[in-house]
């Protein structure tokens, strides 16, 4: 998430989640009014938006398409942060500033299915959806409410896995999410990539979004969006990690963007008895969804 930035909610620390049509925004960074204009956005056939719940790889497919664009060549990114060369729909945008931007828009959005520009229906634009198995998408989130000043801090792991069950976050249910946004998939132009399948394989995901956007990209080209999008390379590349993000939105003492990285962390933190009621409420939850999710890295391995 931090889709503020450099550019608003830097005047006040009094955030808080407040639903519109029953999806939470975040108050001082959102402005619901401009949320809810969203859909009447004039979509062209070169329009990406990339759509994801909250820590399910979002930075990630930022640094993967910004090179993209560049083919490779990290120095001409290094002027500007990601999350400004592709930004955050939610944000600020005015239908006015989207209007006026150049081709290709690229955009990212954690916002639930509802408030998406309804030409996307019309097989305008594209849509990629990036899905992180929930479990790890909790930690990541658990982990980004302590250092996010823009978030309730949580008391402990237990009272956040609550809320996250509850859908009581920003991003409201990850179920909901992914269902609302996967459900629909056919009347748009949807590519659905998972973040497991990134760690699995970067590259031939990268070919993947390639492929789907219809760019034209070398072999070295491919090999550069690769290598400066690997977890190590974004983690010192201050355009790629949001260490230049405000103090008032990010403490950066208590914690990183690029954190972990990998699959399986939930490990370290359900207790048998959350990992239980979880499976349980996914199953029930995801049980006419033909999609699955790999939890662990051991399941990446191919023999
Ligand atoms: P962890 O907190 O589990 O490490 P988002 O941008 O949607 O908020 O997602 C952030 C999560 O994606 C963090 O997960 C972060 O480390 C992970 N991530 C970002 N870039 C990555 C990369 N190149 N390789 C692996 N994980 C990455």
């Amino acid at each position: 998430m931090a889709e503020s930035l450099n550019q608003s909610g830097g005047e006040t620390s009094d955030y808080k989640l407040v639903p519109l049509r029953g999806f939470n925004l975040i108050s001082g960074i959102h402005n619901p009014e401009a949320v809810d204009k969203i859909q009447n956005f004039e979509i062209r056939d070169s329009d990406v938006f990339v759509i994801t719940y909250p820590k399910s790889g979002t930075i990630w497919l930022q640094q993967i398409l910004s090179l993209i664009e560049v083919k490779g060549d990290v120095t001409a990114t290094r002027d500007q942060l990601n999350s400004d060369r592709i930004p955050w729909i939610e944000l600020v945008e005015s239908e006015k500033q989207f209007d006026s931007a150049p081709s290709p828009r690229i955009r990212v959005s954690h916002l639930a299915y509802k408030f998406m520009p309804l030409q996307l229906k019309q097989k305008k634009g594209k849509v990629i959806y990036v899905a992180r198995n929930p479990k790890d998408a909790l930690v990541s989130y658990y982990h980004f409410h302590k250092y996010a000043n823009m978030l309730e801090t949580p008391k402990d792991f237990d009272s956040f896995f609550e809320k996250f069950m509850e859908g009581n976050v920003y991003g409201n249910c990850w179920f909901e999410h992914v269902k609302g946004w996967y459900s629909h998939k056919d009347e748009m132009n949807f590519l659905y990539i998972t973040y497991e399948d990134m760690i699995k394989d970067l590259r031939s995901v990268v070919e993947k979004i390639i492929s789907f956007l219809e760019r034209d990209l070398t072999t070295q080209q491919l090999n550069d969006v690769v290598e400066h999008s690997t977890f190590k390379n974004m983690k010192t590349n201050p355009q790629a990690n949001y260490q230049q993000v405000p103090v008032i939105l990010l403490n950066h003492q208590l914690g990183a963007f690029l954190r972990k990285g990998t699959v399986g962390d939930w490990k370290n933190y359900f207790t048998v008895a959350q990992n239980e009621r979880f499976d349980k409420v996914y199953q029930q939850k995801m049980k006419d969804v033909p999609l699955s999710f790999k939890w662990d890295m051991s399941e990446l391995i191919t023999p």
